[in-house]
């Protein structure tokens, strides 16, 4: 069973989809822990009532970001993860992260990277006029959003649309997707090759 541990700072409809997904043995998949930036992250709750653990790192509690990122590196580590994955958690993952974590941590993201990234993908694609935009899986690096694609979902943009209309649509498709990729790699497993993400030739 592939030990997973999700990163939240928001609602966590994500992690509840991960959550649902879990419960089936066939999965593969077992969210072992759930750790946030945010006290008041709704993901956590949604976590406690699953009877996941949970764990907040604050950032206002660490001299500095780079002792914030140890700070995580360690919270994160009690759970003995396999694979850790982002779910709108809103920071970026620094180099000790990285250095513990790096190649099996993934992200979603809610636009058609390399297209838009930050903080603001629906915003910024709205504002920009595309007709499609999406959301992207893939794994970290140390960029902004750069990490090598594992998979990429598309949303048709309606004329009538506001951030809010199209991210709640973004979601919809993102869940769906986040869940499947996270599965697959779960029974596949996660490499690097060439700088490409490969999912199911086994752990690197
Ligand atoms: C997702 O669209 C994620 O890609 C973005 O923020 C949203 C988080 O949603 N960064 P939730 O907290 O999982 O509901």
């Amino acid at each position: 069973m592939t030990r997973v541990v999700v990163l939240v700072s928001g609602a966590g409809s994500n992690l509840a989809a991960l959550l649902t997904a879990h419960d089936d043995a066939a999965y593969g998949a077992r969210v072992v822990g759930v750790v946030s930036d945010k006290a008041s992250a709704g993901g956590l709750d949604i976590a406690r009532a699953a009877g996941v653990p949970t764990a907040v790192v604050a950032p206002a509690d660490f001299e500095d970001r780079a002792a914030w990122d140890r700070g995580l590196a360690r919270s994160v580590g009690v759970f003995s993860p396999d694979l850790v994955v982002s779910a709108g958690f809103m920071r970026i993952l620094g180099a000790a992260f990285l250095d513990e974590f790096g190649g099996r941590t993934v992200n979603t993201h809610p636009a058609l990277l390399p297209s838009f990234p930050g903080a603001h993908g629906v915003r910024d694609a709205l504002a920009y006029g595309v007709r499609v935009t999406g959301a992207t899986f893939h794994v970290v690096d140390a960029g902004v959003d750069t990490g090598p694609i594992i998979a990429q979902t598309v949303v048709e943009v309606l004329d009538d649309d506001d951030e809010e209309s199209l991210h709640e649509r973004i979601k919809v498709a993102e869940r769906e997707m986040l869940v499947a990729q996270v599965g697959r790699i779960a029974r596949g497993g996660l490499r690097l090759e060439a700088g490409r993400a490969v999912v199911g030739r086994g752990w690197a």
